[in-house]
């Protein structure tokens, strides 16, 4: 365990930006009077410890220990390779679907306190609770309209309320507005960049726990990306995402946390203004420097 992510309510608040930490406190106020209990076990959406992963003989990932804060945004960045990618997929039990993959360790998911990587989770369920979007936009051969309502329709929802759940995520995915009057035409007539968002509202209408994003942006032009950057920006008020990004200046716009990693090691997780100002470790200066990756 990484003490200073033992999340005290003194370190946690003083991990965060100005601006944030008003928020967090006066809802820390709200929650506390409530229940103290409550709010202490919301701080940490996930825990991962003393995570390894093999791929046959080749181990990813070595003893990474990190935690998840809720309802923040924490990129992962490191030179390829690394293992970022591999590590998101643990979140979700894609893995599982490949041969020779093994985990060793933990993933706790607060408040529940399920281990995502211990055999009591099922690795469906893990797919519903933990959204994933990818580099290219996936989106399915089937109208806008059926690709939101996947997930929905898989959980027997039907009638007026797909219909209304179907709005929703895409107005949380910031696409209604351009898709209201294209429901039932093909999703691969939108542009890449309103596909990806729709891929979005795939992975929230399912109301998962956590919304991963494997380099989201990186087939996407400028202006799509500003979009999916502001989208990821606020969604945050939903979910607790996790991104995977090359880009430093995503990186730093986007996140409340950073997390260098480097051969399958977690090197450092700091705010991100500290990673990016005055990093702990000199590894991190190197790559955020440019001196290598
Ligand atoms: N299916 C696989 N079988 C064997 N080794 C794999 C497999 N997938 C990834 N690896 C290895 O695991 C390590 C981590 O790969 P991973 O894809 O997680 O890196 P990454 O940090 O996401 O890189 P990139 O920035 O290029 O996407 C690499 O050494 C890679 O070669
Ligand atoms: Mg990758």
């Amino acid at each position: 365990m990484i003490p200073s992510l033992t999340l005290t309510s003194g370190n946690y608040v003083q991990m965060m930006s100005a601006s944030d930490q008003g928020r967090f406190q006066s809802g820390a106020r709200v929650a506390a009077a409530e229940d103290a209990n409550a709010a202490e076990s919301h701080r940490i959406k996930a825990e991962v410890e003393s995570l390894n992963f093999f791929y046959g003989n080749v181990q990813a990932l070595k003893n990474i220990n990190m935690a998840f804060p809720a309802h923040q945004v924490t990129a992962i960045i490191g030179p390829s390779g690394c293992g970022k990618s591999t590590l998101l997929r643990c979140f979700n039990r894609i893995h599982d679907l490949y041969p020779e993959t093994r985990y060793e360790g933990r993933i706790t998911l607060f408040p529940s306190g399920i281990n995502v990587i211990g055999p009591e989770a099922d690795p469906i369920e893990m797919r519903m609770r933990m959204g994933m979007v990818f580099q290219k936009p996936n989106a399915f051969p089937k109208s806008v309209f059926e690709n939101a309502a996947f997930g929905l329709r898989l959980r027997g929802v039907r009638g007026k309320d797909l219909e209304e759940q179907v709005e929703r995520s895409l107005r949380s995915a910031a696409l209604w507005d351009e898709v209201k009057d294209r429901l039932r035409e093909s999703a691969y007539t939108l542009s890449g960049g309103q596909q990806q968002r729709l891929c979005i509202a795939r992975a929230l209408a399912s109301e998962p726990e956590m919304l991963l994003f494997d380099e989201p942006t990186s087939a996407l032009d400028p202006i799509a990306t500003a979009k999916i950057e502001e989208l990821i920006f606020s969604l945050k008020r939903e979910v607790t995402v996790i991104i995977v990004t090359h880009n430093m200046q995503q990186a730093a716009r986007v996140s409340n946390f950073s997390a260098f990693m480097y051969l399958g090691e977690l090197i450092e997780i700091s705010p991100t203004e500290k990673m990016f100002e005055n990093p702990s470790s000199k590894l991190t200066e190197e790559y955020i420097t440019g001196h290598f990756g």
